[in-house]
């Protein structure tokens, strides 16, 4: 699997991990064991749990069979998918958490940079059925459904369709100052 560093270039100087992390498509459809987890979060509450399915057993029909069919194409080689959900209150008093999603997204990123780092493919999926997600995986509604993965070892590019195939690069970013701003808000590109 190559690095995002041997192709992206960033504007700022930047930790080589963080630009080398990207999003392969093509996967071996090779079993992996399971994983670990280490995010910040508000209070640390950890406010996120993760459901999951590895491939070729029981419950793994039922997490592709959520995911749209432009996704399908590539994720059928995965060997585990996953579900990200936030609960929206606290555990310890039952109150609203402003930020479930926030750290639910930073528990994800984590996850993603860490299976990055031992030579895993890890591929965020927000192309699946939300509705269906909370209605098949019995997800109660005081948690929100936030987003799937995809997690598998590195396979041939030759798998995925010719379209894909041409996509199957480290993408670039648009520069920080359309991102960041010192002082109040600005519109930026
Ligand atoms: C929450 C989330 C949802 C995503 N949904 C999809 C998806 O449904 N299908 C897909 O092919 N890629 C999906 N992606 C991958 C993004 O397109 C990709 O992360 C983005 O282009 C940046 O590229 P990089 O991860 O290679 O740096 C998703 C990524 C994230 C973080």
């Amino acid at each position: 699997m190559i690095k995002g560093s041997e192709i992206r270039k960033a504007d700022h100087p930047i930790e080589p991990f963080l630009i080398d992390r990207w999003s392969p498509r093509a996967m071996s459809g090779e079993e992996i064991s399971e994983e670990e987890r280490w995010a910040p979060s508000s209070f640390n509450a950890q406010q996120w749990r993760a459901l999951y399915a590895r491939r070729g057993t029981e419950h793994w029909q039922t997490f592709f069979d959520l995911v749209v069919d432009a996704n399908k194409v590539w994720a059928k080689n995965a060997a585990v998918l996953i579900v990200f959900i936030s609960r929206k209150f606290f555990d310890y008093n039952d109150e609203p958490s402003v930020t479930h999603s926030y750290d639910a997204g930073a528990a994800w990123e984590n996850f993603a940079l860490q299976g990055f780092h031992q030579g895993l493919v890890v591929h965020g999926m927000e192309g699946f059925d939300y509705d269906r997600a909370r209605k098949e995986l019995r997800i109660p509604d005081e948690f929100q459904v936030e987003a799937m993965a995809a997690v598998g070892r590195p396979g041939p590019k030759e798998s995925l369709p010719e379209k894909l195939q041409a996509r199957e690069n480290p993408n670039d970013r648009r520069k920080l100052s359309g991102s960041i701003f010192e002082g109040p808000f600005q519109a930026g590109k």
